[in-house]
């Protein structure tokens, strides 16, 4: 694992958004893995401006995004489909149909989410994804306490991501309860994974996910499993690391 110092949030994003941009130059075809929340934004917003410059080109590229409230149109403006066209893809030339997000709509969650799989599994599957750290370490929206083994499926919403995403809607009570994302097995089959992560409100938990033991209870801990993991995290994100674990961050 490599663990890539940013002095900050921009900086976080500049690198991270290099390391995806390399995958595109290198591989115009790729399958990227996409994620929501904050944290990625600014990542969004530096490949934009460099497609914006005529840097780099999506017309090949597809895309899966980790994970979809369930209730929530794609039009709502809290569903991550509006996050996705608003914050990267109408900006740039990836084709619309070229893009994937699990339908929180769906009538049938499970016959979506084995839709969803067969799709990653029909494009070959997903040659760099994108993740953010929820404070639970979830990844995804895999919290604590799930088995490591599942494919795409549903999940109820752990109270404390409820209350951490409340901040996009009107009251906590509008925040969907249930969601269906990419399992860890799903994640972990993913050739590269790319972890962003910013602020010291993640500091502690990056730690236990990186360096604590690899269990349920730390959903992102499996990484310390996969063999092509890289993690670029601010300096507070870091902190912890860095006292712990000085050697470890490049
Ligand atoms: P955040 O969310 O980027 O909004 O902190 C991270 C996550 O929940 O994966």
């Amino acid at each position: 694992m490599k663990i890539i110092r940013a002095t900050d949030y921009n900086d976080m994003s500049r690198k991270a958004a290099n390391i995806i941009s390399a995958q595109v130059i290198l591989y115009p075809d790729s399958v990227l893995g996409l994620a929501t929340g904050s944290t990625p934004l600014g990542v969004y917003r530096q490949l934009v401006d460099w497609f914006r410059k005529g840097d780099i080109d999506f017309s090949k590229v597809h895309s899966v995004n980790l994970d979809e409230y369930v209730g929530l149109a794609p039009e709502h403006p809290q569903s991550y489909h509006y996050y996705m066209n608003e914050n990267f893809f109408r900006h740039i030339n990836i084709k619309p149909e070229n893009t994937n997000v699990p339908n929180g709509l769906a009538e049938d969650i499970d016959a979506e989410c084995a839709r969803y799989d067969k799709l990653i599994a029909d494009l070959g599957g997903i040659d760099l994804q994108l993740l953010g750290i929820g404070h639970t370490g979830h990844i995804g929206f895999n919290e604590p306490d799930q088995d490591f083994d599942k494919m795409t499926h549903k999940v109820k919403l752990n109270q404390k991501t409820i209350e951490a995403n409340a901040r996009f809607f009107n009251s906590v009570d509008e925040v969907p309860k249930y969601a269906i994302t990419m399992g860890i097995k799903a994640i972990m089959q993913a050739k590269k994974i790319l972890l962003v992560a910013n602020g010291e409100g993640k500091a502690e938990i990056l730690d236990r996910a990186l360096f604590g033991p690899v269990a349920p209870a730390v959903p992102a801990s499996i990484l310390q499993l996969h063999p092509d993991v890289t993690v670029v995290a601010d300096e507070a994100a870091l902190s912890v690391i860095q006292k712990n674990h000085p050697e470890a961050v490049m």
